[in-house]
């Protein structure tokens, strides 16, 4: 069959891991999709940049929407980050395109995630998005394929490594939240804006996004009781410890008696748990159906090869012709997360 060509937008972290992949593993591709995976053209903010890979065999456009629009790109590879903008623009313009897309970009999904699937499925396309929750964990593939035949009870974990990164250090140290932070920092383990970490507005998009899917769900990313772990202080990590806890900032959806419940809050967890024992930058993500029980995803929820690894995922569907609706059921039908609420008894 045909090649599946792309158009890669993004080429820091994630988007060196993908090219990559690409390069490095371009027989076993093949082998278990059935047609090559080639790169077109791709796109960053500076085309001089060393990236420590060679992208001299493809196009290079300055322009992220005209990269999306190319004529010799099928599949729209979004990975520059960022709720609005240039990711935004070049998505939609990718799907008006006639292109599916493959994104990490759980900003813009948690935002503008129903916008999105409308747009893809009026116009028969597909957008994927395995690394935009947890990394290197198939947690999007688990809720939308192997538990499809479930009705989903409770979705919980640990979804951002930089905070686990922190409450687990400060743990182990003693050292403040200030001390561990500016580590962490150090460490380049923060986003750009940290914010988005220590304010848990990067675990709450993650969130937003499987509650959609779990719950059948209009992505409500304002409706998440939300917490950082700024205010997380050393005598409160001492003090759980004490009584056999750990702090971990632990994101739940679930429906209740009060409806559907999304909350992304420092918790105390049993330090004998799984999700007690996560140390570092690690993800861990449970999911419960009514069929299967409790099914428990541990792993890498960041970096370059794990995340690279869930992005080539999507791309290796696309190839080998999966379809499907963006968040498991046409967007038209999913219920606004306030009516979920009212709904129920
Ligand atoms: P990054 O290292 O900061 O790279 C962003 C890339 O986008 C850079 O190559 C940058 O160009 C390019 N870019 C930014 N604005 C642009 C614009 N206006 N036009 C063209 N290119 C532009 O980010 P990343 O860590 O790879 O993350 C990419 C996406 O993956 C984000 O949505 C992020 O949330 C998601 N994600 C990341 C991880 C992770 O571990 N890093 C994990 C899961 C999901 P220059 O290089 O020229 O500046
Ligand atoms: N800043 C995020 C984290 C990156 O620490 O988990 C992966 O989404």
């Amino acid at each position: 069959s045909a090649p599946l060509r792309l158009g890669i937008a993004g080429l820091g972290t994630v988007g060196v891991g993908v090219v990559r992949i690409i390069r490095q593993q371009a027989a076993l591709l093949e082998a278990r999709t059935g047609r090559k995976v080639t790169i077109s053209a791709v796109s960053a903010r500076s085309k001089g940049k060393d990236r420590g890979v060679n992208l001299s065999d493809y196009a290079w456009e300055d322009d992220p929407v005209a990269l999306a629009t190319r004529d010799d790109v099928d599949v729209f590879v979004e990975l520059m980050g960022g709720d609005e903008g240039p990711a935004k623009d070049a998505t939609e313009a990718a799907l008006n395109a006639g292109k599916d897309v493959v994104t990490a970009n759980k900003a813009m999904l948690a935002i503008h995630g129903q916008a999105l699937a409308e747009l893809a499925e009026a116009k028969n396309r597909v957008i994927r998005y395995e690394a935009a929750v947890a990394g290197g964990i198939p947690v999007i593939k688990a809720l939308l394929e192997g538990l499809a035949g479930n009705e989903i009870k409770r979705v919980m974990g640990v979804m951002n490594g930089s905070c686990n990164y922190i409450l687990t250090r400060m743990e182990s140290s003693g050292g403040t939240y200030q001390d561990i932070f500016a580590e962490a920092d150090g460490l380049g383990y923060l986003e750009a804006d940290p914010q988005l970490d220590v304010g848990g507005i990067d675990a709450a998009h993650k969130l937003a996004i499987l509650s959609s899917i779990a719950f059948g769900t209009k992505v409500d990313f304002d409706g998440i009781q939300l917490e950082g772990i700024e205010r997380v202080t050393i005598e409160d990590i001492k003090a759980a410890a004490d009584m056999g806890y750990k702090i971990k900032l632990l994101g739940v959806t679930q429906k209740t008696g009060r409806g559907l419940e999304q909350r992304m809050q420092p918790c105390l967890v049993p330090d004998t748990s799984p999700l007690g024992q996560l140390e570092g930058g690690t993800n861990m993500v449970v999911l419960e159906g009514d069929a299967v029980g409790q099914i428990v995803l541990r792993g890498a929820g960041a970096g370059e090869g794990p995340t690279a690894s869930a992005v080539m995922a999507d791309i290796c569907d696309i190839a080998r012709g999966v379809r499907g609706t963006v968040f498991g059921q046409p967007a038209s039908t999913l219920e606004s997360a306030t009516a979920a609420l009212t709904k129920l008894p």
